[in-house]
């Protein structure tokens, strides 16, 4: 099947002055776009006095005026292109009604969904209301950076990621369940990934209402699963979730992060419509120059572990990405999220440096 022919056609371009706005709807900018993934968050001594002021962290993410100030935090404080809405993941499943809780050093906790009562007990006509406050807080981004050159970018879970978040009740390191559920109870399974991807298409077009201007689709678990699985449970729901936003909003260009999917990135591409693809640190720059660039827009990819140690090593790393890219369009960012160990000066130094740089 020749590339992109199963998508919608995609905005392909945008009477704005943002630099990110035209990268992602696959124009060339002389300067090259950055944001960073977690880009606020625990490295930043301001998040973490914010963050002590509230005893849990969907607290943090359920008060607008908090919210709003560690959305912003970054952008006060590097020359970053973009802002990345302070929420989470997992506020899709509390939304439906599933306990999540945020434990201190271990992560995200959930009452495991375990059968199909649990699963009729989720309920997606309460999402909207339930997540007002998230909206609210992407209202009170978009005001404080209208006039300015960032753009502010809402996202989601994808359904595959966030199942197996509310089937394991957790991080897991093989998956067992949500795949044992995937394998053996594949009509079960697709009744919870068909109830996320309205839920999910749900939250991300009440973002792009209340003001987000791009969307990011976290697939982060993409790299589980087999060729046919990664097509049933990662890239057709993502295809109809891109469908739903697209139809809402056609101007709102979308990111697909199918984290770690190796050869997986090419089928995701070609069939989910998203304009641009977020890589992660394994994905070969030569290969996504050649296979994937003509197809979008290329988002990636330095590991952040490089960031954290910042100096020479993450110069040079930089500088490679930066040079692999030829004449397509392209957005800097790192391969996965900032590491709370990370230096706040080597994200300035990076900014600056990518910034600096022409090709
Ligand atoms: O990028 C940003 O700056 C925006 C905010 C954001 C957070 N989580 C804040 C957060 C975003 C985009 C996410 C996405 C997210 N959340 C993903 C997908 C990206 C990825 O990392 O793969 C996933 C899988 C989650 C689920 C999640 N949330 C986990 C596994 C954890 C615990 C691990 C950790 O880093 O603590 C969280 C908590 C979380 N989400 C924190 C932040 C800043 C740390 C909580 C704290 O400050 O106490």
């Amino acid at each position: 099947m020749p590339p992109g022919d199963e998508s919608d056609p995609k905005p392909t371009s945008q009477a704005t002055s943002k630099g990110l706005l035209q990268a992602l709807c696959g124009q060339r900018t002389e300067q090259t776009p950055i944001w960073l993934m977690r880009q606020a968050g625990r490295y930043l001594p301001e998040y973490r006095e914010i963050r002590s002021r509230v005893s849990d962290f969907l607290e943090l993410c359920y008060t607008p005026s908090l919210a709003t100030e560690v959305t912003l935090q970054p952008v006060r404080r590097f020359e970053l292109d973009a802002a990345i809405l302070f929420s989470d993941i997992l506020v899709v499943p509390h939304a439906l009604g599933q306990g999540v809780h945020f434990a201190e050093g271990e992560g995200p906790v959930l009452e495991a969904i375990k059968d199909e009562a649990a699963l009729a007990g989720l309920d997606v006509t309460q999402l909207r209301s339930r997540l007002a406050p998230v909206y609210e807080t992407v209202e009170r981004s978009a005001a404080a950076l209208r006039g300015s050159p960032t753009t502010l970018i809402g996202f989601a879970g994808a359904p595959w990621t966030v199942a197996s978040y509310m089937v394991e009740g957790g991080a897991t390191r093989d998956f067992a369940q949500a795949k044992r559920w995937a394998f053996e109870r594949p009509e079960l399974f697709e009744r919870l990934v068909d109830l996320l991807v309205e839920a999910t298409a749900s939250h991300l077009i009440a973002q792009a209402n209340a003001g987000a201007e791009a969307l990011q689709i976290f697939e982060s678990w993409a790299g589980v699963l087999a060729e046919r699985e990664f097509d049933r449970w990662c890239v057709q729901p993502i295809r109809q979730i891109v469908q739903r936003v697209r139809a809402a909003h056609p101007r709102v260009p979308i990111i697909g992060f199918p984290r770690a999917a190796g050869l997986g990135y090419l089928r995701f591409v070609q069939h989910t419509g998203v304009q641009a693809v977020g890589l992660d640190p394994g994905v070969p720059l030569q290969w996504a120059a050649a296979e994937l660039q003509p197809l979008c827009t290329l988002q990636g990819n330095l590991d952040p572990v490089c960031l954290m140690v910042g100096g020479q090593s993450m110069d040079a790393a930089a500088w490679a990405i930066l040079e692999s890219w030829g004449a397509g369009a392209r957005v800097f960012n790192l391969g996965h999220g900032v590491l709370p160990a990370t230096p706040p000066n080597h994200v300035g130094r990076l900014v600056d440096l990518v910034h600096a740089w022409r090709g």
